[in-house]
């Protein structure tokens, strides 16, 4: 195991894909739709989503995949426009609000930005905007 390079040195990330290249935002959007949930390795190695907009950009915000039950990885389900743990059934909404447990608590959240046509993240420090809480990831 090699550990994800840490980027940017602005204390960001650059989000890589499966076997560790860079996301090419450019590329990436030309094989996504909007709507679409993708993994991509973010802080710690941990999954990380990021979501492409229907305006067809990168959103703004990042979800890490990490089900807050007991850590199952959390596939994106199109259909039911949520987030579904296949562990123990716990669901998050298209934002990862949980919305059924066993899981206590949301999906974790990271700042998501493009700059130089990669995906840099950054850690979310400030309220969760779904719960209007601090973040309890920090
Ligand atoms: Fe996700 Fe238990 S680990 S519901």
């Amino acid at each position: 195991f090699i550990p994800p390079s840490s980027g940017t040195g602005g204390g960001g990330l650059t989000a890589k894909d499966a076997i560790g290249n860079d996301i090419i935002v450019s590329d990436f959007l030309a094989n996504h739709n909007p709507g679409d949930r993708s993994l991509v390795q973010g802080f710690k190695g941990d999954p990380t989503y990021i979501v492409v907009t229907e305006d067809k950009q990168i959103e703004n915000y990042g979800l890490n995949a990490v089900c807050t039950h007991l850590g199952c990885v959390v596939p994106w389900n199109s259909g039911e426009n949520r987030f579904i743990c296949p562990c123990h059934g716990s669901q998050y909404d298209n934002t990862g609000k949980v919305v059924r447990g066993p899981a206590p608590l949301s999906l974790g959240l990271v700042h998501a930005a493009v700059v130089e046509d990669k995906v840099t993240l950054t850690p979310w420090t400030e309220t969760d905007f779904r719960t209007g809480e601090n973040p309890w990831w920090t």
